[in-house]
Parts: structure tokens; sequence; C-alpha cells
């Protein structure tokens, strides 16, 4: 066994990763986080150690390694400890923060509903979509920025998914575009707002590891608050309904389904359905809405690639709106767009950067020796950190072209040592994600709509370098995604 990257190493931690570090906040300031993350690689190895304040990280991009504490060491690895105490005031003990017994109680209440969902949530997504045109100026006119109407987009169709209604945020930006209310935010917009705002403090948090503490600002506390508050409305209305036995003839009416419903079927504890629903929209909301937000972005700067999706959709849902025709195995078997969006999440995971603790002395199998290829040790208590984003673009797994959007790279789909762990957007192992099929639904319905309903999209004017918002997740940052819809 070798320490990571031997002697080298020791000495990167002394003399270069303290400053890197202090860096690594100047660039999340400047939304070059994930490329600078990828650089270090670069230039100090696919694995390699740092420590700051006396807390040590093994950072990696090697795909073995990811399969390890994922997967084959799975129980000597955790999530908690990194993610617990910055993420708890909003999170509590959701499926996002916590580990054995309650981890997998958890997953097994929430597993069950997503082959429902499925079922139930195209229909809904029409509705919002329609919505979401009406904020759309007609290319002519100008450009709209699609990333923030993406995510109002999905923080509305998740919460029509979780409580049975919407929070209609679009609906609001509607009213607001033609006029038709006052500027006073409604409950669900306002909810939208403070969600947006409590990442950016937990984000902030979880950078700072175990110094988390020192960041509890009140504006934190106060956006906290109002998240609760809004879902806490629809957690009582749920424990009622199944206290006073009413739940169980309404979950069985599909068209009455709300996965808050159906959950509260199997507990009544409010704490626990809150930070179920509360997890699920962190899960459900940012990573489509980012998805698609990349996806426009890519489709912009590539004519080919959106002229061939044009023709793969018009071939396989028509060039006007038929609902027959869009279906959830359609949505599937649509190859091209599959592609073009795996190819999205592969230039663009939502998730760039992860965490996990070792809770055991343990290995991972590369990283050692002088050329990085011997297996590590790794004492318990080492942070684990590792980027899918700087993994998706190693030019010696994905080739010379890591950093180009083809979508056609996916038809002879890389092989490697680790196949299938050299893609990672959804995770893997026993924590995968458990909305995979749920959101490239979503975002294949979407883009097949928009399609449908515009004729070309155009780049509007865009910073020159690409910007990468980061919170929790990171999304098309400075001046957004701006992209001119033309209907004709
Ligand atoms: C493009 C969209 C999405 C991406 C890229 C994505 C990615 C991920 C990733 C990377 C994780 C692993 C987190 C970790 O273990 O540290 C995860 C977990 C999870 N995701 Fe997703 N996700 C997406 C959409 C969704 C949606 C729409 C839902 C549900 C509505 C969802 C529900 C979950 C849940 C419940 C987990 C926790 C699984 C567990 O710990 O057992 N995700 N997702």
């Amino acid at each position: 066994m070798h320490p990571p990257q031997g002697e080298s190493l020791q000495k990167l931690a002394r003399e270069k990763y303290l400053t890197t570090n202090l860096r690594a906040l100047q660039q999340i300031k400047q939304q070059n986080m994930p490329e600078f993350v990828r650089a270090n690689y670069e230039e100090f190895g696919h694995t390699f150690a740092y420590s700051v304040l006396g807390e040590t990280t093994v950072t990696t991009r090697e795909p073995l390694n990811m399969q390890a504490f994922l997967a084959t060491k799975f129980k000597d690895f955790a999530i908690s400890p990194a993610k617990n105490g910055p993420f708890f005031p909003l999170l509590g003990n959701g499926i996002f923060v916590i580990d054995n017994h309650g981890w997998e109680y958890s997953r097994a209440l929430l597993r069950p509903q997503f082959a429902r969902n499925q079922i139930t949530q195209l229909e809904n997504m029409e509705e919002h979509f329609q919505i979401l045109a009406d904020c759309i100026p007609d290319g002519a006119a100008g450009s709209a920025e699609l990333q923030e109407l993406f995510f109002e987009l999905t923080i509305d169709s998740a919460t029509h998914f979780l409580f049975g209604e919407s929070c209609d945020t679009l609906k609001h930006r509607r009213s607001i575009i033609h006029e038709a209310v006052g500027r006073e935010i409604p409950r669900g917009a306002a909810f939208a707002k403070a969600f947006n705002e409590s990442q950016t403090h937990m984000f902030t948090r979880f950078f700072l590891k175990g110094l988390h503490q020192w960041h509890n600002p009140k504006e934190f506390k106060d956006a906290v608050k109002i998240c609760q508050e809004f879902i806490d409305k629809y957690v009582y209305d749920a424990v009622a309904l199944a206290k006073s036995g009413k739940l169980q003839g309404e979950v069985e009416k599909s068209k009455k389904y709300n996965f808050l419903h159906a959950i509260a079927k199997d507990t009544q504890d409010p704490v626990i359905l809150r930070d179920a629903v509360m997890n699920l929209l962190l899960a459900g909301r940012d990573t489509t809405g980012s998805l698609l937000g990349w996806c426009f972005y890519l489709l912009v700067r590539n004519p080919d690639v959106q002229a061939k999706l044009r023709r793969a959709i018009v071939a396989d849902f028509g060039a006007e709106y038929d609902p027959d025709r869009i279906t959830f195995e359609s949505l599937k078997n649509c190859k091209y767009l599959r592609w073009v969006l795996d190819e999205t999440l592969r230039l663009y995971p939502t998730v760039p950067i992860n965490m996990r603790t070792a809770i055991a002395d343990t290995t991972l199998p590369l990283g050692g020796g002088p050329d990085g290829k011997s297996p590590i040790f790794v004492p318990k208590g080492t942070n684990i950190e590792y980027s899918v984003y700087a993994m998706h673009r190693r030019s010696d797994i994905y080739g010379d072209d890591a950093n180009w959007f083809r979508p056609d790279r996916w038809e002879n789909r890389p092989k490697t040592d680790a196949f299938g762990w050299e893609y990672l957007p959804f995770n893997g192992g026993p924590r995968v994600c458990l909305g995979q099929q749920f959101a490239l639904t979503e975002a294949g319905y979407t883009v097949v709509r928009m399609f449908q309903q515009y004729k070309r999209f155009e780049s509007g004017e865009m910073d020159p370098f690409i910007k990468c918002f980061s919170t929790l997740t990171t999304c098309v940052g400075g001046k957004g995604c701006l992209v001119r819809c033309y209907k004709e």
C-alpha cells in the first residue's frame, strides 16, 4: 500500500493545496468551480490528497475508485458525516443526508412511488409546458432566459407531483408579463425564492466542512422557516386525512394521486413526511431544470445537432403536438433524444462534485505509487471528494474530443476496465438516483414540446466565457441561457 501519490502528495498538501483551496472560493464566485476542479486533476493526477485545517481529503476522478466507495465497498463509506451538519436545517434527516437504517427506511418509503409517477406525470407536464410557452417571447421580439424558466417549470411540476397541486411560479410570471396581477408574491413563489436562498447558504456550509456552524445567518434561518411552513401545510392536511381514514380511498383513485398522500399511508409522523418531501424537492427541481438549461445552451451552439434532433423528433412524435404520440415508452425509444440528454449530462452533470467519508480503515484501488496505479490506504475519518464532471471530460476515456458536444458518440459507448462507472450523472450502487426515469421523462417531454412549439432556436447574447453557477448543483450561470425561440 502507498499513501496517495507518495511523497509528492505530502508536498502538495503542504505547499500547494492550501492556496488552491483559497482560490476555490474565488472560483465559486467567478462561476468556474467545476473547471477549476478539473484543472487540478490535470495538474496533480486523477487521485490526490490535500489537508485543510487538519482534515484530510482524498479527491478522485477514477471510475474504479467511484465503483469502490459507491458499490463494492459501500459499507466502508458514509454520506452523513459530510452532509448531515451542513444540510440539517433544511433537509433534516431526509434521504440525502442519512445512512444505515434511516436511509434504508427512507428509500423503502419513497421507492415504490417512482414506478407510479411515470404513468401519471405526463398529463401534468403538458399543463405546465403551456404556461412556460406563454412566458417565452417570439424570437423576433427578443430572447428568453430559459434556465430560469426551466427551474420554474420543474418546481411547478415537482410540487404538483408531490402535493397534488403546483406552487404555480410560472403562472405568477405569466401574470406579471401580461400585467394581470400586482407584484405581490404568492405563497408558492415565495417558497421557491426561499428554497433557492437556503440552498446558496447550504452550499457555503458544505464548503466549510467541519466549520459549517460558523455560517448560520438570519437570512438562512428565515428562508428555511418559509420553506418548512410551506410544506407543513400539505403535511398536516395529509396526516389529518390519513388519521380520518379518508386517504385510503383517495390514493386508490389514480386521478387524485399525490405522492405525499401515498406515503402518508405508511407513516403519519409529520417530521418524517416533511423531510421526505423537502429532500425530493431538492432532488427533483434543480437537477432536471439544470439539465434542460444546459441542453438548450448546447443546442443553440451546435446547429447540426439541433437539426438532427429536430428530424428525430418530427419522425417519432410529429411536427405538431399529439398527446397520443408522446408517452413514457416513445420518449425512451427516441434514440437521438436520449443521446442528446446523455451527452448534456456527460458535459454538465448536475452534481459535478460530491462527497463521502470513510467510516472504517479501508483501501481504494487507484491513486498510489509513482504512477497512481496502485491501491491507496484510506484511514477512517478521511473525506472522499469525487468529481463526475472531471471524470466525464477525461480524454483517455472519451477521446480527444472529450470536451466537445457530440451526441453521436453514444452509438459506440466507450468501454473501459470500469465499464459503466465512467459515466455517472445519476450516481451508482445502492444509492443510485431514485428519480432517474422521472427526470429523463420530464426533460425529454419538455425538449420534444419545445421543438414542436418552435421552428428554430438561436443563441441570444451570451457571456463570452461559459459560466457555471454552483450551489449544491450547477446550472448555466452569468447572463443565463439566452435563447431566441422562433415560431416561424
Ligand atoms: C437530471 C436529473 C437528475 C440528476 C442528474 C440526479 C442525480 C442524482 C445524484 C448524483 C444522486 C446521488 C446523490 C448522492 O448520493 O450523493 C441522486 C440521488 C437521488 N435522486 Fe436524483 N437526480 C436527478 C433527478 C431526480 C429527480 C427528478 C428525483 C425525484 C423526484 C430524484 C431523486 C433522487 C433521490 C431520492 C436520491 C437519493 C437516493 C439515495 O440516497 O438513496 N432525482 N440523484
